[in-house]
Parts: C-alpha cells; structure tokens; sequence
C-alpha cells in the first residue's frame, strides 16, 4: 500500500485531486467508484473547480457509488443519490444517465443487488474512492463481513448508526439498513484511492496499514489490492 501522510485536510483533498485527475485525464470515458461523507468533499470541491475553471470534462465519464441508505431515494436530504447530486454532480458536466447507485427504495432487494452486481461487472472501477468508518468499514461493509461479500444489504453498526447520526435531524432517523457494494466489488477496482482524515480514524488507519488482514477490520483486505493508494492527514496517521 502507498501511504501517503499530508499536514492536514485541505493537503489531503489536494493530494486526492491529483489521484483523481490523473485519471480523468487520462481515460476520458473512465468508470469513477465514488463515496459519499465528509471525507471526499474537499476533493469533490476541487474536481468542480478544476471542471469549472480548466474545463476538464466528464461527459463520457461513468460512475457507481458504493453505498445507499435502504428506504431513501432523490427525495430525502440525506439520500446518497441526492448528496452526489448535490456535492458533485450538479458542478460538473456528467451526464446523469452515466451515474449509478443502489436503488434504496427498490421493491426487491434481491434482485437490486443482483442487478447492481451484473452492472459492476460491465463497469469495473478505474479508481475507487473510499473514506472508512472509525470501525473500520469501507462502504457499510461492517466488521464480520466475508470478503467474497458482493453487493448486499447490511445491518448498520451501532457505531455506524451514531457516527453517521450527525447529519440526520434526529438519531432515530438515521436508517437501520443500507445496500452496499460487498468487499469483492471494490476489490475488483483497477485503483483505490482511500482517504481518511482527523483523530478518530486513527485506530481504523492503524488497523488498515499495519493491522492483520481480518474481516474484523473490512478495510484491511486493502492489504491485498496491487494499487492501492491512502492519502491520510495527521491526525489520522498518528498511531503509525
Ligand atoms: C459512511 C459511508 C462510508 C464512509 C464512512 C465515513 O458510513 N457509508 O462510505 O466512508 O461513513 O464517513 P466520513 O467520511 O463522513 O467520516
């Protein structure tokens, strides 16, 4: 794993950027995994300045999404279709068509992930962004997950639940449930470009760079991935 350590978030946005554009630039009809937290915004910030300003495009650009909450779709604010929409594709010139994620209100959800998994296989990941949950989760992919996991629905972590509690109104809002792209699905990215930033990430960071490959820790298979790059501030680096 390529581990690189930045003074603080801004520095680790930038870093990502360059990851990311590199990329872009490279393969203009590139496949895009994207996360959603407050993790990627600063790099999502500057891929639409970039767009905005040096005009790199996105039009023949595809994207998947990791992750979406079970029971939200566009029209809830804290649907990750609506913070994709909201945080990065409204500033850039992707064409919505291109852009894909669980459906959280699907009747079936078998056959969404059924459906999600075939559509990963036709678009296999370029880079995959990934933040990580303070237990270690990459995507919802809680502790205990089988890495030959491929997309399915999870029971949130209580951990989850209360970290992620902060951007809903109330606690009891925050759905129980989520679809998710199984460890296998991101372990298929050609890249992985993982980012984590302030103290209490620290544990998870120790356990993804330095830790024993366990399903107790989802994101430690990164261990295993042929490129995989981590771009982590201080504070997120300091048991290292
Ligand atoms: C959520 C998402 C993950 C994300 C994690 C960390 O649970 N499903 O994809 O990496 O939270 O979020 P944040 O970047 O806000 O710390």
């Amino acid at each position: 794993m390529n581990v690189i350590i930045t003074k603080g978030y801004d520095e680790m946005s930038s870093t990502a950027f360059e990851v990311m554009k590199e990329v872009v630039t490279r393969n203009p009809s590139a496949v895009l995994g994207l996360a959603t937290g407050t993790t990627p915004l600063g790099l999502y910030e500057r891929m639409a300045r970039d767009h905005r300003e040096n005009g790199t495009s996105y039009r023949e650009i595809r994207t998947v999404n990791l992750d979406e909450y079970e029971g939200l779709d566009i029209t809830s604010d804290q649907s990750y279709v609506r913070f994709m929409h909201e945080k990065l594709f409204r500033y850039i010139d992707i064409d919505p068509k291109n852009t894909n994620i669980e459906n959280g209100k699907a009747r079936d959800a078998a056959r969404e992930c059924a459906r999600y998994n075939a559509l990963l296989e036709d678009m296999r990941q370029d880079i995959q962004v990934l933040g990580i949950g303070s237990n270690g989760h990459i995507a919802f992919n809680e502790p205990g997950t089988p890495f030959e996991t491929e997309t399915h629905v999870v029971d949130l972590a209580e951990s989850t639940i209360r970290d992620n509690s902060r951007l809903f109104a109330r606690p009891e809002d925050v759905p129980r449930r989520a679809y998710t792209m199984g460890p296998k699905n991101i372990m298929n990215a050609k890249k992985i470009l993982i980012l984590a930033s302030g103290a209490n990430k620290a544990k998870a960071v120790l356990g993804l760079v330095e830790g024993e490959v366990t399903e107790q820790l989802p994101a430690s298979i990164l261990q295993r991935h042929p490129d995989c790059t981590l771009v982590c501030d201080e504070a997120a680096a300091s048991l290292l």
